[in-house]
């Protein structure tokens, strides 16, 4: 497997390949939910015929809403690249700062979905987060030339989001493949984030993955909220609601519902999501 720094020595690898790539995006500090993300990544090729598995591994500035989580964020690239070989990648594309964003060059920003802007979720509680994501994921689209791409269940917004942004493309859209959130034995979704856990706070933490079983059993959404809000009690709460499992707007009666989470334990910012029939 190889690790590849910069865009040219990519288009090089990219082009030796018997066809595009499936994609795996992330911004490393990969545990094992990242491992289930890049070997379904790897099956995805297999299965279709693609040219391989390429993770990406890049930090993203311009998403990070907060200058001490990027500072904070882990850096561990020896291995990350340890688990995308494990996991059955092909190649990790782990750019530099400049290589992504070249200076004296715009990288645009795509036109942002609604989903990205309206629902008052991640939208509200990290302002202008979803504008990086979608500028460094059509980069990084444009850059590997993937036709297809993992993402994770876990950031559920992130996932409609880029769905809506790939989907608005047509027939040049990347096909965006989801899967879903893996859990620690005690049921706390896998985040790189969780390392910042004291034993205390993860204890506290036990309450999203509750609140969320709780939901699925509540018969109404009101009914479904009250029973979140009285789980995640001990939690400073920014948002424990159902919606739309697309739009993230409020529910329409048969469609399909979601219930999602964002809760501080400690210091650290969780967020979670379960499906709401
Ligand atoms: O989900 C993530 O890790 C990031 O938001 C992504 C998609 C890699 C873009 O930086």
């Amino acid at each position: 497997m190889e690790v590849i720094r910069d865009v040219a020595e990519l288009a090089k690898w990219t082009a030796s390949r018997r066809a595009p790539t499936v994609l795996v995006p992330t911004m490393g500090a990969l545990h094992a939910g990242h491992a289930a993300l890049v070997a379904r990544g790897a099956e995805e090729s297999r299965a279709g015929g693609w040219g391989g598995c390429v993770v990406s591994v890049f930090v993203n500035p311009t998403q990070f809403n907060d200058p001490g989580d990027l500072a904070r964020y882990p850096r561990t690239l020896e291995a990350d690249a340890a688990i995308c070989a494990g996991a059955g990648a092909d190649a990790v594309f782990a750019p530099s700062e400049e290589a992504m964003y070249p200076r004296g060059e715009t990288v645009a920003v795509p036109a942002l979905p609604k989903v990205a802007t309206e629902p008052g979720l991640e939208d509200a509680f990290r302002p202008g987060h979803f504008a990086g994501v979608c500028q460094v994921v059509a980069r990084l689209f444009a850059v590997t030339g993937s036709r297809a791409a993992v993402f994770g269940e876990k950031d559920w917004q992130q996932l409609q989001v880029v769905r809506a942004m790939e989907s608005a493309r047509g027939p040049a859209g990347v096909r965006i493949v989801a899967h879903a959130t893996v859990r620690d034995a005690d049921g706390l979704a896998m985040s790189s984030r969780n390392r910042f856990l004291s034993p205390e706070a993860r204890r506290m933490a036990l309450a999203i993955p509750r609140a969320l079983a709780r939901a699925r059993g509540g018969s109404a959404v009101e009914e479904a909220e009250r029973a979140m809000a009285e789980e995640l009690a001990g939690l400073r709460v920014e948002y424990a609601v159902v919606r739309d499992a697309e739009t993230l707007g409020p529910m329409v009666s048969g469609r399909p519902g979601r219930a999602l989470v964002a809760a501080w334990s400690g210091g650290t910012r969780l967020i979670d999501n379960g499906p709401w029939t």
